[in-house]
């Protein structure tokens, strides 16, 4: 009989939740590993085993027990500006709980599914899947260092670069982006928003199909997984304001070297999807398509 088990970090999260779904909908039998699942966590795992992965062995553990066919790994602490004050716990999660998780998936013959970024370059965008990483900040080190791992201890992996993920919190989840530029426009707040940081932004829907097709295709190595529209936060936020018929003339543009952050942002870290939609026939949604539906009444 097929193994059809998956075990998955990181399906509460912003993304992972799409991503968990996605795979649940396939009728893939997820056991999720993580801190607590929030009470309105739906539709709930056939497991949920409870683990810090700041105590990074313990993953080996239940992979090794479990014998899963695919482990996605998304969890991550995936706010840069933390990583820079939190450089242990940014380091053991990200880089070396990845670690653990490779070598027991190779230890068994899983599929190991890792979440990265955009974040792992910097200025000389669109960059393809083979062009070498030169992260700006520590989170974009750590998920650098974890693919370089991965990619020495196991060919059976998907190395899956996003980018900016957008669409519709789910229940209990924080507002992403855009539900923060239109909440505070209309509290009639002022926003600076940056204006040298060049994104191709993902919809979470399509970061869940693409990750979905490339495992129906069997594929393997690297792959960016996101649109393929180069956006800045500004020019997005613009976008919604407009979409809403909210008043642009609260969003002021800025720069970094204007308002410095504490983790240096990639000023063009937008990707290229070239290689997905040959292997996949993916085609993105547009952010202008995504919009109506993210925001619907209702
Ligand atoms: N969202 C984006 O725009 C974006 C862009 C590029 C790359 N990525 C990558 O894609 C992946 C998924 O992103 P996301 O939006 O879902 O991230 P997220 O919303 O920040 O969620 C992070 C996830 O990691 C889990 N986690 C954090 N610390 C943990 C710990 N010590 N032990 C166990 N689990 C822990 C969280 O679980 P709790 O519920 O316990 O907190 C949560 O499920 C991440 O690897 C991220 O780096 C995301």
């Amino acid at each position: 009989m097929t193994n059809r088990s998956i075990i998955m970090t990181g399906a509460t999260g912003f993304a992972g939740r799409y991503i968990y779904q996605q795979f649940v909908a396939d009728g893939w039998q997820i056991t999720t590993v993580g801190r607590a699942l929030p009470d309105d966590f739906s539709p709930q795992p056939k497991q949920h085993v409870v683990a810090d992965l700041l105590h990074s062995e313990k993953i080996a553990e239940i992979i090794l027990q479990h014998r899963p066919a695919i482990v996605i790994h998304s969890a991550a602490l995936s706010k840069p500006n933390d990583c820079e004050v939190q450089k242990d716990a940014a380091y053991a999660l990200n880089t070396a709980a990845t670690q653990n998780i490779a070598t027991a998936c190779a230890h068994i013959g899983a599929r190991l599914v890792f979440m990265s970024t955009d974040f792992v370059f910097n200025n000389e965008g669109p960059y393809v899947e083979d062009s070498k990483t030169c992260p700006v900040n520590y989170y974009g080190s750590t998920k650098a260092m974890a693919e370089e791992s991965i990619a020495n201890t196991l060919a059976n992996h998907l190395i899956i670069r996003t980018v900016l993920v957008y669409g519709r919190p789910q229940s209990g989840q924080q507002p992403g982006f855009l539900q923060w530029v239109v909440n505070n426009l209309r509290r009639g707040e002022t926003l600076h928003i940056y204006t040298d940081q060049v994104r191709t932004p993902c919809y979470a829907p399509d970061l869940a199909k693409g990750i979905h097709l490339l495992i129906q295709q069997d594929a393997r190595g690297t792959f960016h997984v996101c649109g393929q529209e180069a956006w800045t936060p500004y020019t997005m936020a613009v976008a919604v304001a407009e979409h809403l018929h909210l008043d642009t003339a609260l969003i002021k543009p800025v720069t970094a070297a204007q308002r410095p952050e504490l983790a240096q942002r990639p000023s063009n870290a937008s990707l290229c999807i070239d290689k997905l939609k040959a292997t996949t026939g993916f085609e993105p949604t547009a952010l202008g398509d995504a919009l109506p539906v993210i925001f619907e009444e209702g």
